[in-house]
């Protein structure tokens, strides 16, 4: 197992990923501009914000905890970096009852079984080396990430649903970017990996984890930053009906409602519209698919009763 220093600066090792995507010799990113440029070019619309802490995350080696309302582009985020660099995506998705076997590695009992059963009379000590070695040992995907001689974006998705315990496991990582192993040592990156972390607040996440993480807050985007999104991600629509789509998002969120309309259920809405050769979206057509925006009755009732008050003043 190949126990090196985490530290990248100056291997001369080349770092150029695939894609055509330039990457200088120690960084991924020269500059805000190039990240948000590249990630448009992935169909990941940031903006300065986001922009901005993905460029410092790989030019200070840091983590990025991710935290925002439901499906504002936490998830995708990491996946486009990934996309965007080349990277192989590792994706450690979180539950409750995540443990170290499944999240970090274990041994794999069966086969060390059947070493020892199969032992002809070798010496004990010799055999406990033997069958805690790398041939036996089962890699999750921490180790994994960290194992790995390829670029690597890892994403530990919802972390917030794993126990407060649990979350202990992820600190040596994010700070190390290490593993240590009682039985094999300590697993250091050779190359530091992108690491992002996604929280649904559900919880309250350590200290220890905020403070070893860069924090980012996705909220909904501005209007602009959704239209374009709509734009890039709905096949077929049109200008005028994206710009629609997107006020009528928006003004249906300024409603007090149980669960506002994320991003991707706009997405899902704008496609709705299109399948059904909608040119220009008005107050009853939106009345009709509002559960494609909107997922509580109490809701949709209250969103359509705005948008029916919209029609009576147009
Ligand atoms: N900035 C963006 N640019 C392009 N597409 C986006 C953007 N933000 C969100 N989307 C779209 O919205 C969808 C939902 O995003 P994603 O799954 O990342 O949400 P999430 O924040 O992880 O939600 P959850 O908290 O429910 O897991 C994505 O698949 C993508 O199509
Ligand atoms: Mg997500």
């Amino acid at each position: 197992m190949t126990v090196s220093d985490p530290t990248r600066g100056g291997t001369g090792q080349d770092e150029t990923i695939t894609s055509g995507f330039p990457v200088p010799d120690e960084y991924r990113f020269r500059s805000i501009d190039q990240v948000r440029s590249g990630l448009a070019s992935v169909h990941y619309l940031a903006d300065d914000g986001i922009a901005g802490v993905v460029y410092l995350a790989d030019h200070l080696a840091k983590p990025v905890l991710v935290e925002g309302p439901a499906g504002t582009g936490k998830t995708e985020l990491a996946k486009s970096v990934a996309r965007l660099t080349g990277g192989r995506l590792i994706r450690l998705q979180c539950y409750e009852g995540l443990d170290e076997s499944k999240a970090l590695y274990e041994w794999n009992y069966k086969k060390q079984l059947l070493r020892i059963q199969a032992d002809q009379g070798q010496d004990w000590r010799e055999l406990e080396d033997d069958i805690f070695s790398e041939e036996f040992l089962l890699t999750r995907p921490l180790l994994e990430a960290i194992r790995s001689t390829e670029p690597v974006v890892l994403l530990v998705d919802e972390v917030d649903r794993v126990e407060l315990e649990t979350e202990a496991l992820l600190l040596e990582i994010l700070s190390e970017y290490q593993v240590s192993i009682p039985e094999l040592g300590t697993v250091r990156a050779s190359r530091i990996p992108l690491v992002f972390l996604t929280s649904n607040n559900t919880r309250e996440l350590s200290e220890a984890l905020k403070r070893r993480c860069l924090y980012l807050h996705i909220d909904y985007p501005d209007l602009d930053r959704e239209r374009a999104i709509i734009e890039t991600r709905v096949a077929g629509i049109s200008e005028v009906l994206a710009d629609q789509v997107a006020r009528i998002v928006r003004s249906i969120r300024t409603l007090d409602l149980k669960k506002d309309p994320s991003v991707s259920e706009t997405l899902d809405w704008a496609r709705t519209l299109v399948l059904l050769g909608v040119q220009s979206v008005d107050a009853e057509r939106a009345r009709d698919t509002l559960h494609i925006l909107l997922k509580y009755q109490s809701d949709i009732d209250r969103a359509a009763k705005e948008l029916a008050g919209v029609d009576e003043t147009s």
